[in-house]
């Protein structure tokens, strides 16, 4: 069997078992190539070899990552240990979320227009496999970046990213609940936190249940860990400091809940929502609505 003719029937066994899709592609045939291209080692830009035969030795690698993608529910990108967030390629397993972020698209256009110079000093809060502070880092090669996260096996694997990229001397991780072990005032702070109240993870498809639930959940109607990133980030940010932070489909009860507050809601043309954005002046005036 040719690999084209291996992803169309893989395609087609997908959308009969009703996976859930959006940790890394949104349809069946994306997320077959995703598959069966990197469990292949193929490179996305090598078209050419759809029309290689498959050897028996490969067909039945093939058929133990589709099996996992399909009876186990496991996202793509753990069966195969790698994602694409931002354009880059970064080790992705189970210690931390499938990266996912729409900060990505805010990253490639270099935070624009929200910072008035390039950062210099970075904090991606909640970093989980690191893959939004790694990414600033990578565009912005000036700067130094802090990858704080309460966990330490997403750490671990935030390591293995910042060695993958060589980026030891200018990319650290920091074990924090929040802010709590943070040092020093940063020019931006970046953060995808968990913002999933506890009923609507009981709801999730099974594909979220691979991941660490630690990374999902927060409480009070999953506003908890936003809010106190908002009380508390105005006091680790430049006078030009800005926070961007991503609470998606929680967008609407955080913005019923601080009506008062301006938020900036970020647009996108690659599709995502719910990542506002905060100067470190309006989080100092605004200071009480977040408690
Ligand atoms: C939604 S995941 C985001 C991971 C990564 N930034 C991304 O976009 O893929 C949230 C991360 O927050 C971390 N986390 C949960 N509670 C935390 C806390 N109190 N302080 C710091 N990090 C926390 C989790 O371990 C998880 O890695």
């Amino acid at each position: 069997m040719k690999i084209q003719q291996y992803i169309e029937q893989t395609a087609k066994r997908m959308l009969k078992h009703d996976l859930f899709y959006g940790h890394g592609t949104d349809n069946p045939l994306d997320e077959a190539v995703y598959l069966i291209y990197t469990s292949l080692g193929i490179d996305f830009a090598d078209g050419d070899q759809d029309n290689r035969v498959l050897t028996d030795s490969e067909i039945s690698v093939l058929e133990r990552a589709v099996n996992s993608r399909i009876e186990h529910r496991l996202p793509v990108a753990y069966i195969v240990g790698k994602a694409w967030f931002a354009g880059y390629a970064f080790y992705c397993d189970e210690r931390a979320l499938v990266p996912r972020s729409p900060i990505a698209e805010l990253i490639r256009n270099r935070f624009e227009p929200l910072l008035s110079s390039d950062p210099l000093r970075i904090l991606d809060l909640c970093a989980g496999g690191g893959s939004i502070g790694i990414a600033s880092a990578l565009e912005f090669a000036d700067s130094q970046v802090d990858l704080a996260d309460i966990s330490v096996e997403a750490l671990a694997l935030a390591a293995d990213n910042i060695a993958l990229y060589d980026l030891a001397d200018r990319v650290t991780t920091l074990q924090s609940d929040l802010f709590t072990a943070v040092d020093g005032k940063y020019d931006l702070i970046v953060s995808n936190p968990p913002y999933v109240s506890q009923q609507e993870y009981d709801e999730l498809p099974d594909e979220f249940l691979h991941e660490p639930a630690l990374g999902l959940i927060s409480e009070d109607e999953g506003l908890e860990l936003p809010l106190r990133i908002m009380r508390e980030a105005a006091d680790y940010l430049n006078e030009a400091g800005v926070l961007v932070m991503e609470v998606g489909y929680s967008n609407e009860l955080l913005a019923q809940r601080l009506e008062k507050v301006p938020l900036l809601w970020l647009q996108f043309d690659q599709g995502g929502e719910g990542v506002l954005a905060l100067t470190v002046s309006q989080l100092q005036q605004y200071r009480e609505c977040f408690k």
